[in-house]
């Protein structure tokens, strides 16, 4: 048959058979005929029907026009498919408009230093010349401001609702701590902790940034799924420390983040080791990290020395070499 002969012949066959679910002709789902292989392809599509989410129905629905073409018009070289179900369109994520990376530090077990590294990393990459954010998303104990000193500042530079960060040497810092007070913040429920995340993150005159660094509480509660439902996080570390309890409850955030398709950047093994004399003492064990580096589908790891010149950010040189490393990380 020629070959526009047969397309004819195919769209006058699916007007006359009626599609179950909808009771309308199959000709109003043709969305094309391709020729392949000697045999024609009919695409259906339901995207404006009914049926647009209804997996199951779109395939028994096509698979019926194809019987229904084979037995009533005798025409065996037809294949009947549909095109993919329509995207549900997420809602839309959010991200400070002149902020070009958002990096989450996680780690699932608190007191492993997440906010500690989190304020190296930070610091590290300013003075590689980046323009640097940090946003300490710790609603139960912020020590962001802690750690920079600025505790005690709480009244906020307030312009037609947006605030200003505090800056320290450069750096934008904004913190939990600025809008509560360590007294109330146990009583704090999602909506409220999901209200003051929003005004952390899209209501601070960030500016221009390279990076936002947003440190977060131990868990795996409100905070980091709002995180991940509403802002666009580009991708995360995960902080740990040798010991198994440790570890595993990094994969647990591992886990969280795989199933919010949140990229693991890689992962950082703090307080691994002391050096002593020129000996390397471990002395919270050697855990093997190979189930967490496959699961968070990374080779980057990094092991930090137990040190506590580490707390000290203008002196923190002693793990100058594995900040850069880290730093490194972010750039892919
Ligand atoms: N590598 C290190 N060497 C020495 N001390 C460290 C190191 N890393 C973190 N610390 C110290 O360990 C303590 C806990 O660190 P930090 O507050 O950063 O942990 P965290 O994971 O943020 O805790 P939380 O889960 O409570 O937020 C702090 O006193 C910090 O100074
Ligand atoms: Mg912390």
């Amino acid at each position: 048959m020629e070959k526009n002969s047969a397309l004819n012949v195919l769209h006058t066959a699916c007007g006359n058979e009626i599609e179950p679910y909808t009771n309308r002709p199959y000709s109003d789902y043709i969305s094309d005929i391709v020729y392949k292989h000697e045999e024609y392809v009919i695409i259906l599509d339901y995207t404006s029907s009914i049926l647009q989410n209804d997996k199951e129905k779109i395939t028994d629905s096509a698979k019926c026009l194809e019987a229904k073409l084979r037995k009533n018009h005798n025409l065996n070289f037809i294949i009947v498919t549909t095109s993919s179900i329509k995207h549900i369109a997420e809602p839309a994520k959010n991200k400070p408009k002149c902020v070009r990376k958002m990096v989450i530090i996680a780690s699932g077990k608190g007191g492993v230093g997440k906010s500690t590294i989190a304020a190296n990393i930070a610091v590290k990459l300013l003075h590689c010349g980046y323009k640097v954010g940090l946003l300490d998303a710790d609603i139960y104990g912020p020590s962001i401001p802690a750690i920079f000193n600025t505790h005690d500042v709480v009244n906020l530079d307030v312009h037609d609702n947006i605030m200003e960060p505090i800056t320290s040497n450069g750096l934008k810092i904004m913190s939990m701590g600025f809008l509560i007070k360590k007294s109330t913040a146990a009583i704090w429920r999602g909506p409220m902790t999901t209200k003051a995340l929003h005004q952390l993150i899209m209501m601070t005159n960030w500016g221009e940034l390279d990076y936002l660094i947003v440190d977060t509480p131990p868990g795996t509660g409100d905070i980091h799924l709002s995180l991940a439902e509403k802002y666009e996080i580009d991708g995360a570390i995960i902080v740990t420390t040798p010991q198994a309890l440790a570890t595993i409850d990094a994969e647990r955030m591992v886990d969280m983040l795989n199933k919010v398709n949140i990229k693991i950047y890689g992962i950082v093994n703090n307080m691994a080791f002391i050096k002593v004399n020129g000996f390397f003492l471990e002395p919270f064990g050697k855990e093997e990290h190979i189930n967490l580096l496959i699961q968070a589908n990374t080779r980057n790891i990094i092991s930090l020395p137990i040190d506590p010149k580490i707390q000290d950010l203008n002196t923190a040189k002693v793990i100058d070499k594995e900040l850069y490393q880290i730093t490194q990380w972010l750039c892919h």
